[in-house]
C-alpha cells in the first residue's frame, strides 16, 4: 500500500515483509557485522518467531540473508546472542576449528529454556546442538540469554532474565554447554511486568576507567508507557553484579527504543548498540500493511559524568557522516524574541540536523505581568496541511520536549505523544543532533546524554523546518542540515 512505501525508512533497517522486533546475536566477525532479529516471516504481527538475518560492513548498508534459526517443534526462536567460540571450547566444531555459536531461548506456551546452535559457515546457517536445551529450570518465563567471555575468571558468563520474578540470573560455563548458577540480581529499579533482554558489558568512562553496565528491558511498565530499557552502573567480579548506587538510568526519554543489545567482538572494545525502534503497546497496529518493525541507528555508547556528577550513558549515532549529501543552505544566526526562520526540506530523504543554541538571559527586572515569562527555542518540522512535529527547549528550566501529537497518520490509545527530559537545569545553552527518516525520529541532546526515540506518523510529507524563538531571543551558535543518502534498498 501507499503507507508501506511512505513510512519506509531509507537509512534504518526494516524487513521487506513480515514482523520484526528485538535485535539478536549482534556480533562483528572481523569482516561483517551481523544483525539477527526476532522475525515472523509470515505475517506483519508478532508470532511464529524465527531469527532473521542481515549483514553489513559499516552497520548502515545491510544485506538481507536467509533465515538463520527457524521456529521448530520445540518452539519459537526467541531472543538471544551469538559468540565466537574461536578456540572450540564447546568441542562442537571440527578439530582445530572454531566458529560462531548462538545461545537463545526456545519458547513454547509452557516452557522457556536456553538452546545452543553452532554455525560452520560464519553465521549463515546454524545446526542445533544435539542435546538441547542447555539450560532449563522448568520455567515458562526464563529467556533472552546474553553470553560474553569474562577474561579475569576465564569463563563464559551468561545473563538471562527470570522475567516474571524481575530478576536477572548469572551463570558460568567453560564449554558453552554446561552452566553453573552464580547469582541473581533484582528485583531492582522499575518493577513492571517482565524483565527481558539483559545485557552486561564493561564500558569506558570518559576521562578514564571503566564500569560494568547492566541493561534490563522492562515490559510493560516503563514510565512513558509500555516498553523501556533501564540500566544500572556498577561492578562485576565474575560472580555478582553490584550497582554503585540505587539510581537507575533509562536509555531513552521517549518510548520507542527497546531490547537494546551491544555488539560483541568489537575492535578496541568499542560499545555499539542497536535497539528495536518500537514499543509493544502499539507495534502490531502501526499503519503499514506488509511490513512492521524498524531498528534504531547503530549507536556508539560511552559513560560520562553529568552536571551533578552521576555516571550516565551517552549515546550517539555511529558513522552517519558518510551518508551526508551536500548541506542544505540555511543561514539562521540570531533570532529575536518572537521571530522565526524557515527552510524548505527536500522530499523523501532522511535528514540530519545539528544545532547548538544559546537562549538569551532572562531580564532581571521583568514587570509583574511578565514574571512567568520563559524563553523557549522551538524546532518544528511541519507542512502546509497544519501537521507539525516539535522539539523544544525551555531555557529557564533546562528541559527539552518532544511532541508528536500534531501528526495525523496514526492514532491509538497508547500512542501517546509528548515526552520530556532535563538536559542541564542551570544552562541556557543546548546542543542537539536530530535524525528524521520517514516514520522515525531520533534525538541526541547534550552530547548524547539525553536520547529520545520516537515513531512518527505524519499523514503527509513534512516539508519545512522552522526555528522559533519565543519569550526570549536566541543565538544559533552552530547549525548544519544535511540530506542523508538512502542506503536501504526496499
Ligand atoms: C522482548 C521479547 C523477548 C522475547 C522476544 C520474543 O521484546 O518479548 O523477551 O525473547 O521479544 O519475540
Amino acid at each position: 500500500t501507499q503507507s508501506d512505501v511512505f513510512y519506509r525508512p531509507t537509512i534504518h533497517f526494516s524487513p521487506v515483509t513480515g514482523f520484526m522486533n528485538d535485535p539478536n546475536g549482534l556480533i562483528f566477525d572481523g569482516t561483517y557485522y551481523h544483525l539477527y532479529y526476532q522475525y515472523d516471516p509470515f505475517a506483519p504481527y508478532a508470532g511464529r518467531v524465527h531469527w532473521g538475518h542481515a549483514t553489513s560492513t559499516d552497520l548502515l548498508h545491510w544485506q538481507d540473508q536467509p533465515i538463520a534459526i527457524p521456529e521448530t517443534r520445540d518452539g519459537e526462536a526467541y531472543s538471544g546472542c551469538t559468540v565466537l567460540d574461536a578456540k572450540n571450547a564447546s568441542g562442537l566444531f571440527d578439530a582445530g576449528q572454531g566458529g560462531m555459536a548462538a545461545i537463545y531461548t526456545r519458547a513454547s506456551p509452557h516452557r522457556q529454556a536456553q538452546y545452543l546452535a553452532i554455525s560452520r559457515d560464519n553465521g549463515q546457517s546454524f545446526t542445533e546442538y544435539a542435546h538441547n536445551p542447555i539450560l532449563d529450570i522448568g520455567s515458562n518465563s526464563f529467556r533472552d540469554p546474553q553470553v560474553m567471555f569474562h577474561k579475569p575468571t576465564n569463563q563464559w558468563v551468561m545473563v538471562v532474565a527470570k522475567s516474571r520474578l524481575h530478576q536477572i540470573a548469572f551463570y558460568a560455563s567453560i564449554d558453552l554447554i554446561h552452566w553453573v548458577h552464580l547469582s541473581d540480581f533484582g528485583p531492582s529499579g522499575l518493577f513492571g511486568v517482565d524483565y527481558e533482554c539483559p545485557n552486561l558489558i564493561e564500558m569506558a568512562l570518559e576521562g578514564g576507567g571503566t564500569r560494568w553496565v547492566l541493561f534490563v528491558s522492562v515490559n510493560p511498565g516503563g514510565p512513558t508507557g509500555g516498553s523501556i530499557t533501564q540500566y544500572f552502573v556498577g561492578q562485576f567480579d565474575g560472580t555478582r553484579f553490584v550497582p554503585d548506587d540505587t539510581v537507575i538510568g533509562l536509555t531513552d526519554f521517549a518510548k520507542d527504543a527497546y531490547a537494546m543489545q551491544v555488539y560483541g567482538n568489537m575492535p578496541r572494545d568499542e560499545a555499539v548498540s542497536i535497539a528495536w525502534l518500537g514499543n509493544w503497546q502499539y507495534c502490531q497496529e502501526l499503519p503499514t500493511q506488509s511490513w512492521r518493525g524498524i531498528m534504531t541507528l547503530p549507536r556508539t555508547m560511552t559513560l560520562r559524568r553529568d552536571f551533578a556528577g552521576w555516571i550516565r550513558l551517552a549515546q550517539n549515532p555511529r558513522g552517519l557522516e558518510a551518508l551526508r549529501g551536500p548541506a542544505i543552505p540555511f543561514a539562521a544566526r540570531r533570532l529575536a524574541a518572537g521571530s522565526s526562520a524557515q527552510v524548505a526540506l527536500p522530499p523523501g530523504t532522511a535528514l540530519d540536523l545539528s544545532l547548538s543554541v544559546t537562549v538569551d538571559e532572562r531580564p532581571h527586572d521583568l514587570p509583574l505581568g511578565d514574571k512567568g515569562r520563559t524563553g523557549r527555542f522551538v524546532i518544528v518540522f511541519g507542512n502546509e496541511q497544519g501537521e507539525s512535529l516539535t522539539i523544544g527547549f525551555d531555557a529557564f528550566s533546562g528541559q527539552l520536549w518532544l511532541d508528536r501529537n500534531n501528526l495525523r497518520g496514526f492514532a491509538q490509545p497508547f500512542f501517546t505523544g509528548q515526552f520530556s527530559t532535563v538536559l542541564n537545569p542551570d544552562d541556557r545553552h543546548f546542543d542537539i543532533h536530530i535524525v528524521l527518516d520517514a516514520c522515525t525520529l531520533e534525538i541526541f541532546a547534550n552530547g548524547g546524554l539525553s536520547v529520545g526515540t520516537a515513531l512518527i506518523f505524519p499523514a503527509g510529507p513534512l516539508d519545512f523546518l522552522r526555528l522559533e524563538a519565543s519569550g526570549a531571543g536566541a543565538t544559533i551558535d552552530a547549525l548544519a542540515l544535511y540530506p542523508l543518502q538512502k542506503v536501504m534498498q526496499r
